[in-house]
């Protein structure tokens, strides 16, 4: 491709990327429940153990992970998510470390028993996902968990093209080298948590490394 072609790609996929406003998200989501993923997943562990948090947020996960006594590396590419997080009332605050980096560039510790990612991976760029699941897949020890969602090929967020989104059977391929334990798939009109129309397409998730 020529350079100018390459530099109107880029302007485009810019204009398509998702701009979102994740303060703005925060304060919309703030003290909602945690997942159900991740409930699911914490529910079949004896007893706690290490867990990473991708793309935390403010914390929803975060400080239910660690009111289980589980240690938790929360990691988020927007500082403000971990200012919010650290900014919350939490159990067991010493059983928290917290890392500012985004999952292009991301490097994970392993072993550890479960890794969390609600809604946060369809938004690591569609060229750094492969790496950055092949991560999550070194990172765990052999029988630890993954938990989060994935979006869906019908998700209207698939047009700006720097979303992941992927068919079931994609999902399913990804999934080899885990048992699945909950692989739910949940697709309807909707709102995002800030008001906006959308078509959501979202497969959740529950997955034990074998
Ligand atoms: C929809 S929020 C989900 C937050 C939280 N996990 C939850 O369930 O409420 C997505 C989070 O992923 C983070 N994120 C998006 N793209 C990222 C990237 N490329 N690297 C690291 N974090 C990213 C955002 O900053 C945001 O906090």
């Amino acid at each position: 491709m020529m350079k100018d072609e390459q530099h109107k790609d880029k302007q485009q996929m810019a204009k398509l990327a998702p701009k979102r406003d994740w303060q703005a998200y925060y304060n919309a989501v703030v003290n909602r429940p945690p997942r159900k993923t991740l409930l699911t997943a914490l529910d079949t562990f004896e007893k706690p153990g290490i867990a990473i948090d991708l793309g935390c947020g403010e914390g929803r996960d975060t400080v239910e992970i660690l009111r289980q006594n589980w240690a938790v590396l929360a990691i988020d590419q927007n500082p403000d998510a971990i200012a919010s997080l650290r900014a919350r009332s939490i159990d067991n605050i010493d059983r928290l470390a917290t890392q500012i980096v985004n999952f292009e560039k991301l490097e994970l510790p392993k072993p550890v028993d479960l890794i969390n990612a609600s809604f946060s991976l369809p938004f690591c760029s569609t060229e750094a996902f492969p790496n950055l699941w092949f991560k999550i897949l070194n990172s765990l020890g052999t029988g630890g968990r993954f938990c989060g969602h994935l979006f869906g090929e019908r998700d209207s967020w698939r047009d700006r093209k720097l979303i992941n989104c992927f068919t079931r059977s994609q999902v399913e391929s990804l999934l080899k080298p885990y048992a699945i334990e909950m692989l739910e798939e949940e697709e309807h009109p909707g709102k995002t948590p800030l008001g906006e129309d959308r078509y959501w397409h979202i497969f959740h998730i529950v997955a034990r490394k074998k």
